[in-house]
């Protein structure tokens, strides 16, 4: 369908010429399963939307058609069998559709982006506990986002297993049933060390990640992501990125 075409490669031309006034803001939730992100990404998302920001939710792998597609053949463990490279490469093919179709272009529109994981996710899964060569990690990170860092990242860190059980409890209450998915189902140390795999990215990047401790209760949690949030906002409102509201 040569429109169809067309009008995407068109598309793809207008978000990178709006990306160089891009204004809005890109906020990631990374942690463990069942750390409580997306609890949070929908209460954060309502606080905003009450002062009257624009809000995008969305999530990885997935968020896009494109993405969306790749989903079902990452978390159903279909792609399992031909290794941690092609899962590798697929959640980079998966978080450049995302990127191109949904994050720049809101970006670009001045709205606030709410993403449950992102390249953090990536880090810790195929790089830390799927032992893929940092070479090969940075590369993909380069052709998958380029620039597009987010501007905060909030850690919600808890015990993994915690998490692990919170995260079965909420699969045995959902219609899909309580089967947990390829990356649920590995063992308690490899959790533990995804967990310290997303406090070391913290550690290593403080200006951009947060870490929330995630065993608090939800309304406390949900203001210190809030406050978190704000601040970075009006840092970036007196232009100084935030630095001066963090110090
Ligand atoms: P999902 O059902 O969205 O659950 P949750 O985010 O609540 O844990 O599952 C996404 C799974 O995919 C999760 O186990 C982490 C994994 N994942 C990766 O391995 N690499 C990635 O880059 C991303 C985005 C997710």
């Amino acid at each position: 369908m040569p429109g169809r075409a067309s009008n995407y490669k068109r598309r793809r031309r207008e978000v990178g010429k709006a990306l160089a006034t891009a204004r809005g803001l890109f906020v990631t939730f990374e942690g463990g399963e069942g750390a409580g992100k997306s609890t949070q990404i929908r209460l954060l998302a309502e606080t905003l939307r009450a002062n009257g920001h624009t809000v995008v939710t969305t999530r990885e792998p997935g968020g896009s058609a494109g993405a969306e597609a790749l989903r079902h053949v990452l978390l159903s463990g279909a792609a399992e069998p031909f290794g941690v490279r092609m899962e590798a490469l697929l959640f980079a093919a998966a978080r450049a559709d995302h990127l191109d179709c949904v994050i720049r272009p809101a970006l670009a529109r001045g709205e606030i982006v709410l993403c449950d994981r992102f390249v953090d996710s990536s880090r810790v899964y195929q790089g830390v506990t799927g032992n893929i060569e940092p070479p090969l990690m940075a590369a993909l990170e380069r052709v998958s986002i380029g620039s597009t860092m987010p501007d905060v990242t909030l850690v919600l860190d808890l015990a993994a297993a915690e998490g692990l059980q919170r995260a079965r409890r909420r699969a045995g209450a959902s219609a899909e049933g309580a089967s947990p998915d390829r990356f649920e189902k590995e063992k308690l140390e490899i959790h533990e060390k995804r967990r310290q795999g997303f406090l070391d990215i913290a550690a290593r990047e403080p200006e951009r990640c947060r870490v929330v401790d995630g065993s608090l209760e939800v309304e406390h949690i949900a203001r210190d992501i809030l406050s978190e949030v704000t601040r970075v906002m009006a840092g970036r409102a007196s232009g100084d990125g935030g630095q001066a509201a963090r110090s």
